[in-house]
């Protein structure tokens, strides 16, 4: 299937002050718009057009990296305008909240793991929290890689590459995550998608 970019789900200022404007409309406009774009023509004779987004990002891994690259960059951020929300981050539903304190040692301790995650990803990637063979786990990879393609089904991811971050926190990635934590994750997404998950 054709990649197609989705319209935000919120207004473009409705992150201020964690996200900007400015930051959004570069990050959807423009990156994700790239990823979109290059991902279709890379698509066209690859032999995968047929296949879910899904299907495209893990047959793709380690065989088409063109492609890998922008599809798995595509799936990557459907998912991140929505795990985040205007007046985010606050209480995990209990559902979710009891199965962080069971695999991850609490929320406390998932939350500086996913941030620590985010900091030690050397370059461009992301973190996530992602459900591998029932347990919850952080990971963090580089680039577009995500979680699927290491037989995981992420529930929660964070951009670390620097367009996400650098107009409004310029260098300073480690605030960024503690706002994205804090102040911008919606939670009732992560849910959903660990119900989905499960
Ligand atoms: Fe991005």
């Amino acid at each position: 299937m054709a990649f197609k970019l989705p319209e935000l789900p919120y207004a473009y200022d409705a992150l201020q002050p964690y996200m900007s404007k400015e930051t959004l409309e570069f990050h959807h406009d423009k990156h994700h718009n790239t990823y979109v774009e290059t991902g279709n023509k890379l698509l066209e004779g690859s032999g995968l057009e047929d296949k879910s987004l899904e299907e495209i990002v893990k047959q793709s891994y380690g065989k088409n990296a063109g492609l890998f690259n922008n599809a798995g960059q595509h799936y990557n951020h459907l998912h991140f305008w929505n795990w985040m929300k205007p007046n985010g981050g606050g209480a995990i539903p209990g559902a979710l909240e009891a199965k962080i304190k069971e695999d991850l040692g609490g929320v406390d301790k998932f939350k500086e793991d996913f941030i620590e995650a985010g900091k030690t990803q050397f370059g461009s990637g992301w973190a996530w929290l992602a459900l591998k063979g029932g347990k919850l786990e952080v990971m963090k990879t580089p680039n577009g890689e995500n979680p699927l393609v290491h037989g995981a089904t992420p529930i929660l991811g964070v951009d670390v590459w620097e367009h996400s971050y650098y107009i409004d926190y310029r260098n300073k990635r480690p605030d960024y995550l503690k706002a994205f934590v804090e102040n911008l994750v919606n939670w009732e997404y992560v849910e959903k998608l660990y119900n989905e998950a499960k």
